[in-house]
């Protein structure tokens, strides 16, 4: 492609060319505001995944949905419509899942949170062709908590996720149900997405320069693929297991009286104490586990579940305020249900042998590989990192001169925040347990504690699709 062409792809309001290198001087897509629902509307009611037990059968097909409102058009799911089952697990469970790809391309299942051996973890070098299957067979040696699982193509990845392929993945224990926490119909799973759609109703994902800068934001909110979603509650204590399933945009939650709630887990499960908070900064793949006392408002009151704006975080993927969720109080209910003190215990890592440092840092040179780790553009043939089996190490995941946050996830591990030095500063209350995502803002240096328990070959990138997808991803080998 000839210069003129290649800049004309770029679809930028103002480009500068100077001796060959391309400067982008707009490219901030901040002004893409999400339509959320707004305190007139009725909606439509939440839509709730259906259960998987451990051993089941997973599809990947083109399907219909209508995002509970619209007409039906057509998407990628796991089953039948946007988003697959939640699959439930017990802690020591083996699962078995059948996979079969009925899509017309290429894809593969990584299973986000879950330490498994490298063979069953989609590592991009793992293809599924169309019509192939596979037995993902492994068993869950971790703790309770919601994980999730998606396609992980190189560069495939942002538009199959967003197309409607993912779904949760629940682990229990025994240890978690001794805290009697709200379960059934009070233990709700939210997966917030934004999505922009086609004239036709179809879901739309085609990048642009801009696009691949910020992360592909949406401007439209869907929970578990509801369109304007409410749910109606009773004046008591909800568990919410939230997820960030968007491809780039960035969440700060709160209810839009500014009550408090209290965050109970993190991306691998439940926090040693509950923490109280009014508002949380969620990147894409993290997610938090929260509970909402309902019974400091009214029958009849209407709130939301928003996103605010928020600082610190440079040209952040989706700084705007918008709705996500409706919550009307409809019934009044005696709530046995008291806050525990403590949660689950956990012992903190420590003795690191190691510190890696992983600077993250744009290059805009090219139109790929823009994003990159180390100045490392992905290879999913090169090894670039080396561990021990069963070493202590600490990363550190350097955004210092970045003006972009990146959540920045790691396979095969969970690991605990240590540091956040520039930027914000603090480690966050909803960093205070098992992680592997951790928001990384611009001027911000995070430090992370890992112990390597899992053999093999897995990759670590940043969480905006985009980025991911751009090359934002390196492989690391632990032998
Ligand atoms: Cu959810 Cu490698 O990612
Ligand atoms: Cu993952
Ligand atoms: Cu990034």
């Amino acid at each position: 492609m000839g210069r003129k062409d290649f800049l004309k792809t770029l679809g930028l309001s103002a480009i500068t060319l100077y001796a060959g290198n391309i400067v982008l001087t707009s490219c901030n897509n901040n002004d893409i505001v999400p339509l959320g629902l707004s305190l007139g509307d009725i909606g439509n009611p939440l839509r709730i995944p259906k259960t998987l037990n451990a051993i089941g059968q997973i599809i990947a097909t083109n399907g219909k949905d209508d995002f509970g409102s619209s007409q039906m058009v057509p998407v990628m799911g796991y089953d039948g419509g946007l988003l697959g089952p939640t699959i439930r697990a017990k802690k020591g469970e083996e699962v078995q899942i059948s996979f079969r790809n009925e899509l017309n391309e290429n894809t593969n299942i990584h299973w986000h949170g879950l330490v498994i051996p490298p063979e069953m973890d989609g590592h991009p070098t793992h293809t599924i062709k169309p019509k192939g299957e596979f037995n993902f067979k492994f068993k869950v040696n971790q703790q309770a908590g919601m994980n999730w699982y998606h396609p992980h193509l190189h560069e495939s990845t942002g538009r199959q996720v967003t197309q409607g392929l993912s779904g949760m993945f629940i682990i229990e224990s025994d240890e978690e149900k001794g805290l009697s926490l709200p379960s059934a119909d009070y233990e709700i799973p939210l997966v917030i997405q934004d999505k922009r759609f086609s004239s036709d109703g179809t879901i739309k994902y085609s990048p642009e320069m801009q696009d691949t800068m910020d992360g592909y934001l949406g401007d439209q909110i869907l929970v578990n693929g509801t369109l304007k979603p409410y749910v109606d509650v009773a004046t008591r204590f909800y568990r919410f297991r939230v997820l960030n399933g968007s491809s780039a945009r960035v969440y700060n939650l709160a209810l839009s009286d500014g009550s408090d709630y209290y965050v109970i887990g993190s991306d691998n499960g439940l926090l040693p104490v509950p923490q109280k908070v009014n508002s949380l900064l969620l990147g894409s793949g993290e997610r938090v586990d929260l509970l909402i006392d309902f019974s400091m408002f009214p029958v009849g009151m209407d709130l939301f579940l928003m996103s605010q704006t928020f600082n610190n975080m440079g040209k952040a993927q989706g700084n705007n305020a918008f709705n996500i969720l409706k919550f009307t109080v409809t019934t009044e209910e005696i709530d046995s249900f008291k806050l525990p003190q403590t949660l689950i215990p956990m012992t903190r890592i420590a003795g690191s042998s190691k510190t890696r440092n992983f600077e993250l840092k744009m290059k805009m040179l090219s139109f790929k590989g823009m994003h990159r780790i180390n100045n490392k553009v992905f290879d999913m043939n090169r090894i670039d990192e080396t561990v021990n089996l069963g070493a202590t190490e600490i990363w550190e995941f350097d955004n210092s001169s970045g003006d972009e946050p990146h959540p920045m996830h790691i396979h095969a591990v969970q690991f605990q925040v240590i540091t956040r030095s520039g930027g914000r500063g603090v480690i966050m209350p909803h960093e205070t347990g098992w992680k592997d995502t951790v928001l990384v803002a611009p001027g911000e240096k995070v430090q992370v504690i890992i112990k390597f328990e899992q053999k093999g070959t897995f990759v670590f990138h940043c969480h905006n699709l985009e980025h991911e997808d751009d090359g934002m991803m390196l492989n690391f080998q632990v032998v």
